[in-house]
């Protein structure tokens, strides 16, 4: 058996969340892989939203189990406030949620750090989520990291004060002002509730699952243009988002990784800094936020909001090896007389070119369009991907002829069932 990996190919939101709940009673075991509570992945289902950080998409479904694999940085408060918020829903953590030893901890004073670095870069932010994903990415690096595993071990209080005592001298030296005393009360907290969950040897339990027969689904966080290497650096994050992530981040060989779902938005956002060349600055864009509610799920910030970039998708195809492609909120463009998507670049010296440019600096080059007429209707009431309107059908042949991958499911709605499936999905 192979693991199969989702994972978004814009900046991130592509709607990652919805999928993973949406495909998980396919699989076995649901992984996350990298990031940490910089994700919000949104599910919807039974008229009730659900906002997961660390958690995986797939834990509302009963006999699925669900693992946060070593590549993830895992923030303890958070993870205990989102169990906290799935109370309600009475899931069994004890036999469907199991943790990584290896995966990195986050401690209070790495967000400060974060807050602190960001502050210190005055107009050239990266916009972090500031929940100290790149100081503790950095830590683990470093090799001066904490980890899951460290939480039973008697001398975690004194690998934690020379950790904090690291990072509280750079504080100083950032003359960055704080209060840890309330942060570390509910940090060990959580920590103490953390150690009483499932910690496990999760390299080992993926390979298992595997050799058992049964079916994994990697679950991305971010995006592939927020990759710390292929990204549009220094504006990404501090994990790699691509799909050679989920060999790290969970311990499986890379004969092991099956299927690719590639998701992007039938249009493209971006939260944070950094460029953004088919950002629109207008109207438009202001129509395309609105009609498409963007606004973060874990900072609740505008979303930038612009035409897809096509250079930039064939990137992420070609970097994750896509094997098949899932086109997220079509409903969106329903809003839309016409529409455009970026072909290519048009490069000082006037060539055109489809490769994605080292620097992404606006002055560097002029974007060529493609014009689209929309369909003019309302596309909730569709249940087969025959009934979609000829127009969005066009466009979706069009992505696939210049992608070279199939586009396999349309999603035209929040809900887990406004997802429409052209064929019944090959699934490892
Ligand atoms: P993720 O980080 O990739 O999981 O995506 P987010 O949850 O941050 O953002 C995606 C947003 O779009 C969420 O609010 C979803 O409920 C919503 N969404 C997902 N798919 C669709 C869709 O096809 N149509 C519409 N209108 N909303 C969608
Ligand atoms: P999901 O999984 C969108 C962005 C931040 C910032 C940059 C670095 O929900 O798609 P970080 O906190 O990682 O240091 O921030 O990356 N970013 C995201 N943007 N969706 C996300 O996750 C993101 N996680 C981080 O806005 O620009
Ligand atoms: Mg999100």
């Amino acid at each position: 058996m192979a693991v199969d990996v989702l994972l978004g190919l814009q900046w991130g939101d592509e709607g990652k969340g919805k999928v993973v709940d949406f495909l998980a009673k396919k699989y076995d075991l649901v992984a996350r892989f990298q990031g940490g509570p910089n994700a919000g992945h949104t599910l919807e289902f039974e008229g009730i939203k659900h906002v997961l950080h660390q958690v995986p998409s797939g834990i509302f479904h009963d006999g699925i189990k669900n693992i946060v694999g070593n590549g993830v940085v895992l923030d303890p408060v958070i993870f205990m406030k989102e169990l906290d918020d799935l109370d309600p829903f009475n899931l069994d953590f004890k036999s469907h949620l199991f943790i990584s030893k290896k995966a990195a901890i986050i401690i209070p004073t790495h967000r400060l750090l974060d807050a602190a670095y960001e502050k210190s870069k005055g107009d050239k932010k990266i916009g972090s989520t500031l929940r100290g994903i790149g100081p503790t990415y950095q830590d683990k690096v470093a090799r001066l990291g904490l980890r899951v595993g460290d939480v039973i071990s008697n001398d975690f209080k004194a690998k934690y004060e020379k950790l904090k005592k690291s990072h509280t001298d750079i504080l100083e030296y950032y003359e960055f002002e704080y209060d840890l005393v309330e942060l570390e009360e509910k940090f060990f907290n959580a920590v103490e509730r953390l150690s009483q969950l499932n910690l496990t040897d999760s390299e080992y339990f993926v390979n298992n699952v595997l050799k058992e027969g049964k079916s994994v689904l990697a679950e991305g966080a971010q995006g592939s243009l927020l990759d710390i290497d292929f990204g549009s650096y220094p504006f990404v994050t501090s994990s790699n988002t691509t799909a050679a992530g989920a060999c790290t981040g969970l311990g499986v060989a890379p004969k092991n990784i099956g299927e690719v779902y590639g998701i992007f938005k039938a249009y493209c956002t971006r939260v944070g800094s950094g460029p953004f060349p088919t950002e629109l600055h207008d109207e438009t864009g202001e129509e395309l936020r609105k009609a498409g509610n963007e606004f973060g799920a874990t900072t609740g910030r505008p979303r930038r909001c612009g035409w897809l970039d096509l250079p930039a998708l064939k990137y992420a195809v070609m970097v994750n090896g896509v094997t098949q492609l899932f086109m997220m909120k079509a409903d969106i463009l329903s809003a839309f007389e016409t529409f455009r998507v970026c072909t290519h670049y048009k490069l000082k010296d006037g060539t055109l070119t489809d490769q994605m440019q080292y620097d992404l600096a606006p002055e560097d080059f002029e974007l060529v369009y493609k014009d689209f007429p929309g369909w003019n209707s309302d596309l909730s009431s569709i249940s087969s991907f025959d009934e979609l309107p000829e127009q969005l059908l066009n466009y979706i042949a069009y992505l696939e002829e210049h992608l070279e991958v199939p586009v396999n499911i349309v999603s035209i709605g929040p809900d887990r069932t406004e997802t429409i499936i052209k064929t019944e999905l090959a699934v490892s």
